[in-house]
């Protein structure tokens, strides 16, 4: 359901701590950061840092690990593989969704601001609640079904209709689309939004995969297909270059040629 206010004890109300370079550090870049404690009892604020970049590798990950392990072990968010990967470094950098892990700093001229991913419900500093996310990729049963009886080896695809899988099976669900899309802000409880709706093409568009007619029967639906507007948020957000968009519009696609 659209809510077009924060609740008041979300609002950032107080202004934060403040952490000075070392003295005598060169290369000072401030660190913005939003930090939200839910056992405090207190309402979100914006912490700054100040990094001496001599000391620090080139991504904003790097800088968020060296203030972690070095100015305030209390400032939490989520990482792995540090290689554009996992996708749980996803969080907005100076507006825009991406991952800490690829986002080198030189590429910010001023601060850096950093806040959660928009519109979903803050765990604790950077890191949201990917449960509803989660339950909504479920819900599209990612995993190849089929009715034919299981050969004795793989089941073979062509390399043409493997290429079709191409541009959507880069997708490491780091939520940075659906997060940016303006239709899946309001009506998320039942808009499944542009990155499940591209896995849910991913399996549509596999040669393999014998359920074509049951998904799409899923998916014809006001809210959960329906609700992309085509506003394109989502490819201009998506760090892999991918374009959940497009992937959409072939769903849309196949439901109309069925129905013809
Ligand atoms: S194209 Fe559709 S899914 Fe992508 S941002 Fe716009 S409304 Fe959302
Ligand atoms: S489509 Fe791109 S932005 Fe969306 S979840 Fe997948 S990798 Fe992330
Ligand atoms: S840490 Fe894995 S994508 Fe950034």
């Amino acid at each position: 359901m659209a809510e077009f206010t924060l609740p008041s004890n979300s609002k950032i109300k107080k202004k934060g701590r403040e952490h000075k370079a070392a003295a005598g550090a060169k290369r000072v870049k401030r660190f913005s950061i939003y930090r939200y404690d839910p056992d405090s009892g207190e309402n979100p604020r914006m912490d700054s840092y100040e990094i001496d970049l001599d000391e620090t590798g080139p991504m904003v990950l790097d800088a968020l690990i060296k203030i972690k392990s070095e100015l305030d072990p209390t400032l939490t968010f989520r990482r792995s593989c540090r290689e554009g990967i996992c996708g749980s470094c996803s969080m907005n950098m100076e507006g825009k969704n991406g991952l800490a892990c690829t986002s080198a700093i030189e590429d910010y001229s001023g601060d850096i601001r950093i806040t959660p991913l928009p519109h979903m419900e803050v765990i604790k500093d950077l890191v949201p609640d990917f449960t509803h996310f989660y339950a909504q990729y479920a819900s599209i049963e990612p995993w190849l079904k089929t009715k034919t009886p299981t050969p004795s080896g793989e089941r073979l695809q062509s390399p043409d209709d493997r290429a079709k899988l191409d541009g959507l099976y880069e997708c490491i669900l780091c939520a940075c689309c659906s997060t940016s899309c303006p239709s899946y802000w309001w009506n998320s409880d039942r808009f499944l939004g542009p990155a499940i709706l591209l896995q849910a093409y991913r399996w549509l568009a596999d040669s393999r995969d014998e359920m074509t007619g049951e998904r799409l029967d899923q998916l014809e639906d006001p809210f959960r297909l329906y609700r992309c507007h085509t506003i394109m948020n989502c490819a201009n957000a998506c760090p892999k270059g991918l374009n959940p968009a497009k992937a959409i519009a072939e769903t849309k696609k196949m439901l109309f040629e069925r129905a013809v």
